[in-house]
């Protein structure tokens, strides 16, 4: 996956994530969803430059951080967790 789209990417699953807790709106969980479970079949090397390793620490705290939301969220099961942080990551 090239850098630019893990960067949009990760912003915008920690925005789902958000939204969905201030606001209640179950479509935020499902897009959020929807992405982190495509990530955790696909997503398995990151290419680009040498920038790809800070992108990878800079981004990863808001994938974390938006799994952290989402796992109290019920659709999004403990086995969909388990998958995306240790199969990809
Ligand atoms: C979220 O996904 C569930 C399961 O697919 C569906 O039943 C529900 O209607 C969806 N909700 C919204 C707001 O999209």
């Amino acid at each position: 996956m090239p850098t630019l789209v893990l960067s949009i990417l990760t912003f915008m699953l920690l925005k789902l994530a958000i939204r969905l807790k201030v606001t209640g709106n179950p479509a935020f969980a499902n897009e959020s969803i929807s992405i982190m479970n495509v990530w955790s079949s696909t997503l398995h090397q990151l290419s680009g430059n040498a920038d790809r390793f800070l992108l990878a620490g800079i981004h990863g705290y808001q994938l974390d951080n938006a799994a952290e939301i989402m796992r109290t969220y019920s659709r999004w099961t403990p086995e969909d967790f388990a998958i995306l942080f240790t199969i990809t990551f």
